[in-house]
């Protein structure tokens, strides 16, 4: 393919791409097997190759870390989540036992060397959800705090990168009904503030109405092809006053609407570009040692040769 035909192909999506990076958010509407994770992945490329943009990925699934281009990732075991709960007494009221939850996050300096790069995937095989929220909104407090302080400090121009959360599962960040009343309030407060930050999030979700109000009211939307009962609940209102209302029912696999520019955008199928690698696996094939790690192998050799002449 030529440079120009490549151009393109990412020129298709640019439009929205920038448009999102303008006001904020996105919500991917669609059934069940109709092409979002495709989309998703095709956009998140289109965002990689915008200027001063990250891209942070985060699935529960191991779809990504098999399927999308080249990026490191890291794989969250369900041990580096660790449920602590605090027993609290309290003298004055008869409680017989009263627990407060909480969780810690282990491997920080991992984590934190993660949140480095400029486009990382995280993996989680986390098994519930409650711990799978924590862990998400963790990962958007960090830029959260770093571009508030910023901001505070030098005023919100001198936030001078995009970062971009992606996250099919939608219900883990906004399903009120699913994840803990503390960490929705938490996402919820960060949420309304996160697109003056410069922090967006990319989301899809099978329903609509699964997707809490106060949350829905500030995305944009794209939507694929919907089941009827949540056009008839939901969608038919929000595209009454657009011109491609009536296609919804029926789009093809590869057509979503993008609803604030009332265009239909075309996806073409996914075609991986090199493969996502462990995070932890790049160094060696990366850097050469410094003469500060030859000394210390070598220090070690020598050591494990006395060691083992004190054996004999
Ligand atoms: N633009 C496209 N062109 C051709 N085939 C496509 C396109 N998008 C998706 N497909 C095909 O449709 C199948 C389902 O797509 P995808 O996995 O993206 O759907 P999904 O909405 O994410 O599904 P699920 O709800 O199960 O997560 C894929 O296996 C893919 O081969
Ligand atoms: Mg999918």
């Amino acid at each position: 393919m030529t440079t120009t035909n490549k151009q393109q192909k990412h020129d298709k999506l640019k439009p929205i791409v920038d448009d999102i990076l303008k006001y904020g958010d996105l919500l991917l509407v669609a059934n069940k097997g109709v092409g979002k994770t495709n989309a998703l992945m095709q956009l998140a490329r289109a965002f990689r190759l915008q200027e001063n943009t990250r891209v942070v990925i985060v699935e529960t699934f191991p779809k990504w870390c098999n399927e999308f281009d080249e990026l490191p990732f890291v794989f969250v075991n369900d041990s580096d989540v660790v449920t602590t709960d605090t027993f609290l007494e309290l003298n004055e009221e008869d409680y017989f036992v009263r627990t407060s939850r909480d969780y810690v996050i282990r491997r920080g300096s991992e984590f934190t060397e993660a949140l480095s790069q400029t486009d990382i995937l995280f993996t989680l095989a986390l098994e519930d959800t409650d711990r799978i929220s924590f862990f998400i909104a963790s990962l958007v407090y960090s830029f959260y705090r770093k571009n508030y302080l910023t901001a505070y400090k030098y005023g919100l121009d001198a936030i001078d990168q995009h970062v971009v959360f992606i996250c099919e599962e939608s219900q883990n960040l906004f399903d009120a009904s699913i994840i803990s009343k503390r960490t929705f309030n938490k996402l919820r407060k960060m949420f309304s503030e996160t697109r003056n930050l410069k922090i967006h999030f990319v989301l899809a979700t099978q329903r609509l109405v699964d997707i809490n109000t106060k949350i829905r009211g500030r995305t944009r939307l794209m939507i694929g092809r919907v089941n009827v009962d949540d056009y008839d609940l939901k969608i038919r209102r929000i595209l009454r006053h657009k011109k491609h209302k009536s296609d919804i029912l029926s789009l093809p696999i590869d057509q979503f609407l993008y609803v604030p520019q009332d265009r239909i955008v075309p996806f073409d199928l996914f075609k991986q570009k090199g493969k996502p690698y462990l995070l932890s696996t790049k160094p060696e094939t990366e850097t050469k040692p410094s003469w500060f790690q030859r000394w210390i192998y070598n220090r070690e050799l020598i050591n494990n040769d006395r060691e083992k002449q004190k054996t004999v």
